[in-house]
C-alpha cells in the first residue's frame, strides 16, 4: 500500500463507523467546496484543501510522499520526536502513525468537535442546545490550540527523512461505533454489569492490568442503566459539562466515555447521571487497532509503541 491509500482507507472506515450518515458528512464537504470557492487568490494559496475531500480535519499526511510504497508501520497513539528517532533507529519502518493528532491536524482538531452535536442530538438533546454549547466550547479548545508547537515532531520527521501521518478521530470513530455495537447486542441491566462487560474486551483487560481499566465515575454500580448513551469517544476533544444536565433531561440515565476531566465529572453527578469510563489509552487502541487490522489484512506489518495495547483481531471473521 501507497500512504496516500493508507490514509484514504482511514478516511473511508472512518466515515463508515461515523455517527452521522453519508449524506450528512457528504453536506459538510460541500459547504467546505463551497467556502474555498469563494476565497479570493490569496485566501486560496493558504486553505487547507483536504478538507474539501476529508471530513476530519485532526487525519493528515504529516510527511512524505504519498506514493510511497509501505510494508512496515509503526503505530502509537501519541507520536513525537522521541517515537520519530526511535523509528528511525528500528531502522525498517517505512511510516509512523500517531492515532492523537499532530502539526496542522493537531492545530485543526477544534473543527471535529462539531460531530459531538449531532450525536448528542441523536440521544435527544434538542440541537440547538447541543450547538450553542459545543460553540462555546470549539472557541475555547481553538483558543487553547493556537499557541501549541504543533510543528515539533514533524520538522524532526523531515530532519531525519521518517513519513509520518496521523488518525485521529476516524479510529475514534470506529472504537465508538464497536463500544455502542456490543452495549446494543448485550444484555444488562445494571451499571456494574456494563462495567464487567467492558473488562472482558482485551484491550480493558490489559488496561486493568497496567492500572487503568473501566470505572466508575458517577453513580453507582447498584443502578439501573436505564437508556445509555455512548458520547466522549470521537469528536476531538471534550465537550462542554453543561451537557450533561441536557442529557439527563433527555432520558439518558448512563454515559460512557473515553474519559473526563472533574470539572465534567462534576456537571454529572449533579445530574444524576451514571458515568462509566472505559479509559483513554486503552479505548484509543481499540480504534487503533480496528484500522491497523485492515493494514495488516492488506500485508502492511505492524509495529506498535506508545501506549498501544496493540490486540489483532485481523484473523477474526468481520461482523
Ligand atoms: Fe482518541
Ligand atoms: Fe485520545
Amino acid at each position: 500500500m501507497t500512504i496516500q491509500q493508507i490514509y484514504k482507507l482511514a478516511i473511508n472506515l472512518g466515515i463508515k463507523a461515523d455517527f452521522r450518515s453519508k449524506q450528512e458528512i457528504d453536506k459538510k464537504l460541500k459547504k467546505e467546496k463551497e467556502k474555498f470557492e469563494k476565497l479570493d487568490t490569496w485566501e486560496k494559496k493558504v486553505f487547507d484543501r483536504e478538507r474539501i475531500t476529508n471530513p476530519y480535519s485532526d487525519t493528515r499526511i504529516l510527511m512524505g510522499d504519498p506514493k510511497k510504497k509501505i510494508k512496515k508501520i509503526l503505530a502509537g497513539i501519541d507520536i513525537d520526536t522521541r517515537e520519530i528517532i526511535l523509528a528511525k533507529m528500528l531502522g525498517d519502518i517505512d511510516l509512523v502513525i500517531s492515532h492523537h493528532p499532530q502539526g496542522i491536524a493537531y492545530a485543526g482538531l477544534d473543527d471535529v468537535m462539531h460531530l459531538q452535536a449531532d450525536i448528542l442530538s441523536q440521544y435527544g438533546v434538542p440541537i440547538h442546545f447541543a450547538e450553542n454549547l459545543l460553540r462555546a466550547r470549539v472557541l475555547e479548545v481553538s483558543r487553547s490550540l493556537h499557541p501549541v508547537n504543533h510543528e515539533r515532531p514533524i520538522d524532526a520527521a523531515k530532519l531525519l527523512d521518517v513519513a509520518f501521518m496521523c488518525t485521529h478521530t476516524p479510529t475514534d470513530n470506529l472504537v465508538a461505533s464497536f463500544i455502542r455495537k456490543k452495549l446494543k447486542s448485550a444484555r444488562i441491566e445494571y451499571v456494574g454489569e456494563l462495567i464487567k462487560l467492558l473488562r472482558e474486551v482485551p484491550e480493558y483487560t490489559q488496561a486493568i492490568k497496567n492500572g487503568a481499566g473501566p470505572r466508575l465515575f458517577a453513580g453507582s454500580e447498584e443502578n439501573r442503566l436505564g437508556k445509555i448513551a455512548v458520547t466522549g469517544f470521537t469528536g476531538g476533544a471534550e465537550g462542554s459539562p453543561k451537557l450533561y444536565a441536557k442529557l439527563s433531561t433527555a432520558g439518558i440515565s448512563t454515559v460512557v466515555e473515553m474519559h473526563a476531566s472533574e470539572k465534567h465529572r462534576k456537571a454529572a453527578e449533579k445530574a444524576q447521571l451514571n458515568v462509566v469510563i472505559a479509559g483513554h489509552m486503552s479505548s484509543d487502541s481499540i480504534g487503533m487497532n480496528l484500522f491497523l487490522d485492515e493494514l495488516l489484512r492488506k500485508g502492511v506489518k505492524v509495529v506498535s509503541t506508545s501506549g498501544l495495547i496493540r490486540i489483532d483481531r485481523s484473523k477474526k471473521r468481520k461482523s
